[in-house]
């Protein structure tokens, strides 16, 4: 008997879900200046912003255009410009903008359940200004299979990027991160007695 002839699969991926963190330069003493910044913010407005579906601080005001923050963006704009690069986005003649910017406080069990972006937002992100490993991964998802349309998967050997369904990642003060504004994610519990501090954004290329 003949063995079978061997047989080659092509690959072709699309739409697959990308995250990108990265860590701002000098962050130690940036991250200074945010948190000085944020604390105040909230010692003014102690009651935050009104928000469902959430257990957290989060400023009533943006504070997109407070002096360490506009620093702090340069280095996030330099990022999304990266994305929109690998990702080919014809962005010639634009630049990042800033649409949206909160400062968050999650305190020990402070959470922010599961969620997406507007439609009209290109790319959001979170940045930690301060944070622990036990203060509440972010963690993204897979739409289809968080909303049960596919539920066939068999077990696997271990988790790849091909197979896994969520992307838990974990915070830490520095740490940058963007992704498009359609990828579901949520925050989980911050299992800490510390606080987690740091800003959340919405950026689009205009
Ligand atoms: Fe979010």
């Amino acid at each position: 008997m003949t063995p079978d002839p061997p047989i080659t699969t092509l690959r072709q991926e699309f739409a697959p879900n990308c995250i990108w963190t990265f860590t701002v330069p000098d962050h130690e003493r940036l991250n200074a200046e945010l948190i000085a910044l944020i604390e105040e913010e909230r010692r003014i407005s102690p009651e935050g912003r009104a928000c469902a579906g959430r257990e957290m601080w989060q400023s009533q005001r943006q504070v997109t255009d407070d002096p360490p923050v506009r620093e702090l963006f340069k280095s996030i704009f330099r990022a999304a410009v990266e994305v929109a690069a690998f990702l080919r986005w014809d962005v010639a003649g634009k630049k990042p903008v800033c649409k949206v910017c909160w400062a968050n406080i999650h305190g020990k069990g402070g959470y922010h359940t599961r969620h997406i972006h507007p439609a009209t937002i290109q790319l959001s992100g979170v940045y930690y200004a301060k944070a622990n490993k036990a203060c509440g991964d972010i963690i993204f998802h897979d739409l289809s299979r968080f909303l049960g349309l596919w539920a066939a998967a068999p077990s696997t050997l271990e988790l790849t990027s091909h197979n896994r369904s969520q992307l838990p990642v974990e915070p830490q003060a520095g740490l940058g991160v963007l992704f498009p504004a359609y990828v579901m994610h949520e925050v989980a519990a911050n299992r800490s007695e510390d606080e987690r501090i740091g800003l959340a954004y919405n950026i689009n290329f205009e």
